[in-house]
């Protein structure tokens, strides 16, 4: 059903085929020695024009535990990307080599500009402040694991939410399932951004926005942390200022419900106090390795091995 389709923003994939890749995603989970070898032979190349621990290292164990092997840059200064080189001319040339290409860009928009000038299939792992959207995978995996369903749920984003392109993704994506209420808890220099909220007043999803995540917390069924990105600031005084205007710290932890799952894409900073990483309810370093097995099941699907 996926087989050589790219995936640029969420949208990209029906209700009914991210679902698919939650099913199989489990399976892997649940039989390590399920879809072993599936991509033997084949080649995925990984594109990071941006720093990444958990994105770039997941699609490579993922690629190498189906089998398959990858090649590719870290960062952009080994590349031809050095001397000029255009992204379009990079991608042309990349996909004359690899089945399916992985590719982290500072600029919004570039995975949709790669994937117009791509023979292979070409999935964003991050376009500037834009989309994530196998990061929501993620995300969206770790809840379905922790709670077997994604229905009925308060969910909280806190932090930076105006250049967070893994808040954007999964807000837009949580708004496609059954009785979400979404609160969106920034300072007012990094709000969500209005085609996010217009997009969520059309479907007509229930949410709020506040500055004050004490009053939020014991509301939350699930708390989305975001970093504040030094690297997405024209300006460092702005950043030092806003940098640590939220801390979850255990204080706050006890004003949540028992059963409240806390997330993070991570990296962090200081915004979740280390003393809460004992706590049963944070998951996201749970979510680090689910999105291991969910990237298993995309890179399965689009290469048309399953
Ligand atoms: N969540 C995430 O994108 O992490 P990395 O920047 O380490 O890839």
């Amino acid at each position: 059903m996926l087989k050589g389709r790219s995936l640029i923003e969420p949208g990209n994939f029906s209700l009914e085929e991210t679902e698919s890749l939650f099913s199989l995603a489990e399976k892997i989970e649940d039989d390590e020695q399920y879809l072993r070898e599936s991509c033997r032979g084949k080649l995925l190349a990984t594109l990071f024009f941006e720093p990444s621990t958990r994105t770039r290292l997941s699609f490579e164990a993922a690629m190498l535990r189906l089998g398959g092997s990858y090649l590719g840059f870290a960062e952009p200064g080994s590349s031809s990307a050095a001397k000029g080189e255009s992204l379009a001319d990079t991608i042309r040339t990349v996909s004359c080599y690899a089945d399916a290409i992985v590719m982290r860009n500072p600029k919004e928009g570039a995975a949709l500009l790669a994937s117009r000038y791509s023979t292979v299939p070409v999935i964003n792992a991050g376009d500037g402040g834009h989309h994530h959207p196998t990061q929501t995978l993620t995300d969206l995996l770790t809840i379905k694991r922790l709670r077997g369903e994604i229905k009925n749920l308060t969910v909280g984003f806190c932090g930076d939410l105006k250049f967070g392109r893994t808040v954007h993704s999964l807000a837009k994506t949580l708004a496609r399932y059954e009785n979400i209420r979404l609160i969106f808890i920034s300072p007012e220099e990094l709000v969500i951004p209005e085609y996010i909220t217009r997009q969520l007043q059309k479907q007509k999803v229930p949410f709020t926005e506040t500055r004050n995540l004490e009053e939020a917390m014991p509301r939350l069924d699930v708390l989305y942390m975001t970093r504040v990105q030094r690297e997405r600031f024209f300006n460092e005084e702005d950043y030092i200022r806003l940098k640590d205007i939220y801390v979850l710290n255990g204080e706050k932890m006890a004003t949540g419900k028992n059963n409240l799952i806390v997330l993070h894409p991570l990296p962090r900073v200081n915004e979740i106090a280390v003393e809460v990483d004992n706590d049963p309810r944070a998951a996201y370093f749970k979510q680090a390795k689910y999105g291991m097995y969910v990237r298993m099941a995309l890179l399965a699907s689009i290469l048309g091995v399953i």
